[in-house]
């Protein structure tokens, strides 16, 4: 008998996606979990979405870290030298950012970014030591998304934890709160989290960012079917599924759908499933949250830290803010 090798990640993510899939398209309104939109073209998708002028988020944070960078190590590090953790696999030049201010602070500094995504971390060790000399990448796989463990610090030595990129903002509520309190717990007494949110503004300058018009955010929202039919053999055709951008206020966040545009069913014979759809019927695939003003220290404050400072943009759209573990 010929037994053939499976490798036990890749039976792990393909369960996990089966049974989101399952669930979220036998619920009603539908809906697909935003994680899906991440394989290898869905974030060179993500990475131009970065670069379209309707995305403020990138290049609003990426300017508050510009201005802000020396005095985000400096009073993270009070007086002691600084580790730089980021849950993530670094987000390229406003990572940089940092990691070249606390070089110019203590020549050598220690980079832990944490990611589910083993060849994201080589790629990022890669890039970030050949960039930065100076910086020594001690890269961990890990979803922190369920579990986090730190390498220990020595004694005079503090975290700076980063979460930027609002990434925080496409979980729920509850989801959220639990995340923070998991880093909070990794973390010790001293050490600094810094996470970056967007923030409510102008209805039509959200549902731009969100409904670009060279069609990139359509592409990434319409490239989670083409990710089923590749890795579920589903038979969707993407191209009968418009693209929504739609601002919840009551919720405080926006909406991606894909919208079937005529009445259809769906073959998805990975997980032994047919779907129907009525012209206008929705995919809820993505939120992505919004804050007000002093929304997130209260988060972090929930979260069992104490909100020290946050910094803004002029226009007062995106929010990066410091808060250190008591
Ligand atoms: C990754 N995340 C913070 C992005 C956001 O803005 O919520 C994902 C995205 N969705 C559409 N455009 C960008």
């Amino acid at each position: 008998m010929t037994t053939i090798p499976i490798s036990p990640v890749k039976v792990h993510i393909s369960d996990k996606i089966a049974s989101a899939v399952y669930e979220g398209l036998m619920s009603r309104p539908k809906w697909l979990p935003s994680w899906l939109f991440y394989d290898a073209a869905g974030s060179r998708l993500f990475d131009e979405i970065t670069r379209v002028p309707e995305y403020y988020v990138t290049r609003t944070e990426r300017a508050i870290l510009s201005k802000y960078a020396g005095e985000i190590v400096t009073r993270a590090a009070a007086g002691n030298l600084l580790r730089i953790v980021e849950l993530g696999a670094g987000s390229a030049d406003k990572t940089r950012l940092l990691l070249s201010a606390a070089i110019e602070r203590q020549e050598t500094v220690f980079y832990e970014p944490v990611d589910v995504s083993a060849s994201a971390l080589v790629e990022a060790q890669m890039r970030i030591e050949d960039e930065l000399p100076g910086v020594i990448v001690c890269p961990r796989v890990q979803d922190y998304t369920h579990d986090l463990e730190l390498d220990s610090t020595l004694p005079n030595e503090r975290r700076l934890l980063m979460y930027i990129g609002s990434s925080i903002g496409n979980f729920e509520p509850g989801e959220s709160l639990m995340l923070l309190e998991r880093v909070r717990a990794a973390m010790d007494p001293g050490d600094c989290f810094l996470l970056g949110v967007d923030l409510v503004k102008d209805e039509s300058v959200l549902q731009d960012a969100y409904d670009d018009a060279g069609g990139v955010t359509a592409a990434f929202n319409r490239n989670v079917l083409v990710r089923l039919n590749r890795e579920l053999d589903a038979d969707f055709n993407p191209a009968t599924f418009g693209h929504r951008a739609v601002w919840n206020a009551a919720e405080s966040r926006m909406e991606m759908h894909l919208v079937s545009a005529k009445n259809q069913e769906v073959w998805l014979p990975g997980i032994d499933l047919r779907v129907p759809f009525e012209v206008g019927e929705s995919i809820h695939t993505e939120n992505s949250y919004k804050y007000k003003p002093g929304a997130a220290e209260s988060l972090l404050a929930k979260a069992g830290f104490w909100p020290e400072t946050t910094w803004t943009d002029e226009r007062g759209w995106f929010a990066v803010s410091m808060a250190r573990a008591v």
